[in-house]
């Protein structure tokens, strides 16, 4: 019988306790004994191991977060603290790790590949940056959430004729933006894989208020060039220029706390069961992600040395349907 550990790690993302249910009962299923671990690799070093049943993980597939809790682990980013994982794992008999959680959890559980532990990633982010998975659990319904305030903003602004700045999260990545901007219908899409500056925004404002529109919605990425206070000030020191009222929201970190729509709880689903038949045939230091629509296996190296992109051909799309 294998003992098998699950963990989250990093931003919590909506689906995880969705993909720790299918790891668990997937599991389970195969006649192993499952553990989950408390807080991410923080709770691995600290040997936070609590052992887990079918009926322990039911009740959670349609709650966002994770009941297991995350952290983002400092010391775990050290050789000594991953050395401290290791023992942690030995001590307690685990064969097997499942990692769910996205970029910095996946070079996490590349670190204890490294150090030949047996260890599976499930692609799981909001920011959807992670390398070998064309999607991640959890970016359906932070940009459901982020698409819904944007509605709600394109309302208010349409009243009173003003401009919006919407912030979304995403690290590094556009990806967020880019697609609440489409959905939404927005005006401008400002996002870290493209330069623009607050002149091109301005410009873009100008213009719409000149075509006669009653709002202009702005969605900028939180890792774009310009970050949103600096064009919030260029617009302040250039106001006779723009037509509209500007305001700005930040969404921050309500895009993380939704509950799972569908698309999440069947990929987790998909993606969990996929990291135990990972497990379950030998295959180790990989990461189980969904491309092409199928269940895939990339192997961490190749996850943690590159960058997904964003497809800028749906920039251009977006701007011929201004
Ligand atoms: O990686 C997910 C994410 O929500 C990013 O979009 C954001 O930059 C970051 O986490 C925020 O991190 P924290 O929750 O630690 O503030």
């Amino acid at each position: 019988m294998k003992r098998i550990a699950v963990l989250t790690s990093g931003g919590d993302a909506p689906g995880m306790n969705a993909a720790i249910r299918a790891v668990v009962r997937t599991g389970i299923g195969r006649g192993w004994e499952m553990f989950g671990v408390r807080l991410g690799y923080e709770g691995l070093i600290n040997g936070r191991f609590i052992p887990l049943g079918a009926r322990d993980v039911g009740g959670i597939i349609q709650r966002g977060g994770t009941f297991l809790g995350s952290a983002r682990s400092a010391e775990f980013k050290t050789i000594d603290g991953q050395k401290k994982a290791i023992r942690s794992l030995n001590e307690q008999g685990i064969d097997g790790l499942v990692v769910i959680g996205g970029n910095g959890s996946q070079t996490g559980s590349y670190a204890l590949a490294k150090l030949g532990f047996s260890v599976v990633g499930v692609a799981s982010t909001i920011d959807n940056d992670l390398y070998g998975s064309d999607i991640t659990i959890g970016v359906d319904t932070a940009l459901n959430i982020a698409l819904e305030a944007i509605d709600r903003l394109k309302i208010t602004a349409s009243s009173h004729q003003r401009a919006f700045m919407i912030e979304v999260m995403g690290r590094n990545c556009g990806y967020l933006a880019l697609m609440a901007g489409i959905a939404g219908g927005a005006e401008m899409m400002v996002i870290p894989e493209v330069e623009i500056t607050p002149e091109d925004i301005a410009e873009t404002l100008r213009i719409a208020y000149e075509k006669g529109k009653a709002h202009a919605i702005v969605v900028v990425a939180e890792g774009a060039k310009y970050p949103i206070g600096v064009i919030n000030q260029y617009f302040i020191d250039h106001k006779e220029r723009l037509g509209f009222d500007l305001r700005i929201t930040t969404l921050g970190h309500v895009q993380r706390g939704g509950n799972p729509g569908a698309f999440d709880r069947i990929l987790a689903t998909k993606l969990g069961a996929g990291a135990v038949d990972a497990l379950g045939r030998g295959e180790y230091g990989v990461l189980v992600g969904q491309i092409k629509n199928e269940v895939k296996t990339t192997p961490l190296d190749v996850v943690t040395s590159n960058k997904k992109t964003v497809d800028l051909r749906l920039l251009e799309l977006a701007r011929l349907l201004d």
